[in-house]
């Protein structure tokens, strides 16, 4: 029953990466042809009926005084005996739709204004587009940190909210490699029409590569992010190191000219960004107070690089865990 529509390349119709999305074509395109079925026979004999009894032609028009229940009783059962048919067809599609496998794999989704952000099950994490293995069952755990978004992938037939609050879940099984389209399918702001992305469906060899690849760059930058956070950075430097007035931004910071208050400047390189956590009095931002605590003893030799790498992908927008 999958995929009995050709892959149509064309945006009306998208193409169907899963079974499911399938079934559920198949389930909307019987519909539709009962519909036609149902309504077609009305609209003839609406038009027979027009030129018939138009006005000034010759026709029996008295009226007539009749019953037939046979016939009601067959345009009552007929139509409710078919949408029982879909009643139970499309219900256990929904149940299989809204229980995932016990065995699928687990991807977290935040929705925020205005982004979406992806984890997998080993810490890797994405912005916009998700990555996932052909023929494995994935459950998306749905969040908000704002307002209600709504996650949306045409290819698998799938949408569900994304509640403040509340862990909303969406799971699918897509049985087709290609690109295909994400989107926010709810009204959540100005930027609304960006918190969109791809969905890349990988064989399990090129899923794995990918995991691999970010394994090292993105796990360091995604820790440092947490610890710029735990051992407060954020509360001057700002929740996303854009800074807060009592200590200079660091987005973008990396590989810049940094004005020095005695006058004189510093490449913000990686020895600078040590320099400056380890011995913050040593060199102090034109326009700011010597205020930061030294983390020389605090910090451990790992933690300082992976918040040297989170600073360093903040020069990068694509990059920076926002
Ligand atoms: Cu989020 Cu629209």
């Amino acid at each position: 029953m999958q995929h009995f529509l050709p892959h149509y390349p064309s945006t009306l119709w998208p193409p169907a990466a899963s079974a499911m999305a399938g079934e559920i074509d198949m389930i909307f395109a019987v519909w539709c042809a009962v519909l036609f079925l149902l309504v077609a026979p009305v609209f003839v004999f609406m038009a027979w009926c027009a030129v018939k009894y138009r006005a000034g032609r010759p026709a029996d028009r008295t009226h007539r005084e009749r019953r037939n229940t046979p016939i009601e009783m067959t345009w009552m059962i007929i139509p409710f005996l078919i949408s029982l048919v879909f009643f139970f067809w499309a219900g256990s599609v929904y149940l299989r739709q809204q229980n995932p496998p016990p065995n699928a794999m687990i991807i977290s989704a935040v929705g925020r204004q205005w982004m979406w952000k992806f984890q997998h099950p080993g810490g890797q994490w994405e912005i916009n587009d998700l990555h996932v293995p052909v023929g494995i069952p994935v459950r998306i755990n749905i969040d908000s940190q704002d307002v209600v978004h709504s996650l949306y992938i045409p290819a698998l037939r799938e949408q569900e909210e994304a509640v403040p609050g509340r862990t909303m879940q969406m799971w699918f099984q897509a049985d087709r490699v290609g690109d295909y389209k994400l989107f926010c399918s709810e009204l959540c702001g100005a930027d609304h029409a960006l918190m969109a992305g791809t969905l890349y469906v990988m064989s399990r060899s090129d899923y794995q590569t990918w995991l691999q690849q970010f394994a090292t760059s993105r796990t360091l930058v995604s820790g440092g992010k947490s610890l710029f956070d735990s051992y407060g950075c954020s509360s001057c430097h700002g929740s996303n190191a854009s800074g807060t007035g009592r200590a200079p931004a660091l987005v973008g910071i990396y590989g810049r000219v940094v004005p020095l208050s005695d006058g004189s400047t510093v490449l913000a390189d990686d020895a600078y960004l040590h320099d400056s956590i380890l011995r913050p009095k040593k060199q102090i931002v034109a326009g700011y107070k010597p205020i930061m605590p030294s983390f020389a003893g605090a910090m451990s030799d790992a933690e300082l690089a992976q918040i040297v790498a989170y600073i360093k992908s903040l020069g990068d927008r694509s990059e920076a865990v926002r």
